[in-house]
Parts: structure tokens; C-alpha cells; sequence
């Protein structure tokens, strides 16, 4: 198992001495975090009083398991997380269910998942757009920081299944009250064909699937 470390030199705030806080590619091992996880984002969403897409514990298990999950460790000590979900057909990726515990805010380690889960999704669907759907501050902070640009609800996934992620959120009368075409969120969109410095126009791209794949 894939396993990226980075170091940082922030002391623990609980014990006051140098411990190194560790984000990685979360594994089967992570499993025993999951409860914890998942009682630290919901009561990280009641004090912001927003709505939460429910994530069951089968479902950050099995992320966990299919390298799509990134958690921050201080030793045996869970300090944050995240995870990759893809969308119609692996076209759409997001980086989904970012906390951070509050013990470890404001020192840079939702930055360093947040890189993680990013170059996690561009590894592994390098054409996938990728996109966010937020009213966090720090979220679009850091989404700006990586190059996604503010977009319109029309430039995101039509998959049913993310949007059923929202029907949670205390906000989603304004979604179905507009069709769908806006909300309290702010979406931001980063498209990895408009970060490359020239335009492969569709036949070309269409002639190099052929290529690749001649029985389709
Ligand atoms: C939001 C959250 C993940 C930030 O974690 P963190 O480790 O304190 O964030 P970082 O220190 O890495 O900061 C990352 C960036 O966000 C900014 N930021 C952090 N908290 C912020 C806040 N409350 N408001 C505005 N900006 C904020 C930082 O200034 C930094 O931006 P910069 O690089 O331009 O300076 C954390 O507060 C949390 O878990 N909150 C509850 C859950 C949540 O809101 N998740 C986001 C779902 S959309």
C-alpha cells in the first residue's frame, strides 16, 4: 500500500513536545479510526449548522480499502481526513468530507490533505474534471490555491447519485427551488485540459482511443 508522509514540525498541543503529524494514504489499518471520523464531522457540522451527506461506516471503510481516503495521524492520534469519490462515469472526481479535528486547526493540515486527495485524483484519473461544491472559506481558499476556478452548477456532474449527497444539507429547498442551477454553495471547478499549455482538438483525442483500445 501506497504510503506518502510528510513531515511537520508542529509541537502537540495535548502534550506540549515535538510529534509529527503524518498524512497518508489511508489502508485497511485506518478501519479503527472510522468511528472517530465520523463523530468528529458531525459534530463539526452541527456547530456550522449546516446539513452533512450521510456517510455510513461501510462506506469510509470501503474508501479506505480502495486507496481513495487520506488521513492525518500524530501518532496514534486522528487529527484529519478525506476521501475521492468519482462521478458519470469516472468524468467528475471530488474531494469530499474534509475535517480536521479541532485540536490540529489552523496549522496548515487541512492544506496538506487537501494536496494529498488532490494528487491522489489526478494520479490516479489524470482527465477526470475535478470540482467542489462548498460554502467553506478554507475550502475555496485552498481550491483557488490549486487552480479550480469558480463555475457555474451547469459545469458539474449531472450524476444523480452526487446530487442526492446535497438532499442532507438544510439548504436544499433553494436547490430544488432553482432547478438545480443554484444554491447557498459556491461550485469551483478545476479542468485538467485547460491547465495544458495547447488544445488537442476531439478527432485527435478520438483517433488516440482508437489507437489504444482498437476493439472498441
Ligand atoms: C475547514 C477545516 C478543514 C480547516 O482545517 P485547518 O487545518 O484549520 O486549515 P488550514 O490551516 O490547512 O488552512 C487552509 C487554508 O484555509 C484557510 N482557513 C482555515 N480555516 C478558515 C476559516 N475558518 N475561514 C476562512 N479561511 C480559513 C487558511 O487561512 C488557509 O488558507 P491560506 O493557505 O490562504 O492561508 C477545519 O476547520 C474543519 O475541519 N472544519 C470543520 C469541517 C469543515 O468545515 N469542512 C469543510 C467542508 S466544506
Amino acid at each position: 500500500m501506497q504510503e506518502n508522509k510528510i513531515e511537520n514540525e508542529s509541537p502537540t498541543p495535548a502534550e506540549g513536545k515535538e510529534e509529527t503529524i503524518e498524512v497518508v494514504v489511508a489502508d485497511a489499518s485506518h478501519e479503527k479510526y472510522v468511528d472517530t471520523i465520523l463523530k468528529t464531522i458531525e459534530e463539526a457540522a452541527k456547530v456550522r449548522g449546516t446539513g452533512i451527506a450521510k456517510r455510513t461506516h461501510e462506506y469510509l471503510t470501503t474508501k479506505m480499502r480502495e486507496a481513495k481516503a487520506v488521513i492525518a495521524l500524530q501518532g496514534e492520534t486522528f487529527a484529519g481526513f478525506s476521501y475521492i469519490e468519482t462521478w458519470g462515469n469516472k468524468q467528475y472526481v471530488t474531494t469530499s468530507g474534509l475535517i480536521v479535528h479541532p485540536d490540529f486547526r489552523g496549522r496548515g493540515l487541512a492544506k496538506r490533505i487537501k494536496d494529498m486527495t488532490f494528487s491522489l485524483a489526478r494520479t490516479r484519473w489524470p482527465h477526470a474534471k475535478i470540482f467542489s461544491l462548498t460554502s467553506g472559506a478554507a475550502v475555496m481558499a485552498m481550491n483557488t490555491q490549486l487552480g479550480y476556478q469558480p463555475v457555474t452548477f451547469a459545469d458539474l456532474t449531472d450524476d444523480e447519485a452526487f446530487w442526492r449527497g446535497c438532499e442532507g444539507c438544510v439548504n436544499v429547498d433553494v436547490l430544488h427551488r432553482t432547478g438545480r442551477k443554484y444554491c447557498i454553495c459556491t461550485a469551483m471547478l478545476y479542468d485538467p485540459e485547460e491547465h495544458l499549455p495547447a488544445k488537442i482538438p476531439q478527432e485527435v483525442i478520438d483517433r488516440i482511443r482508437k489507437i489504444d483500445s482498437p476493439e472498441s
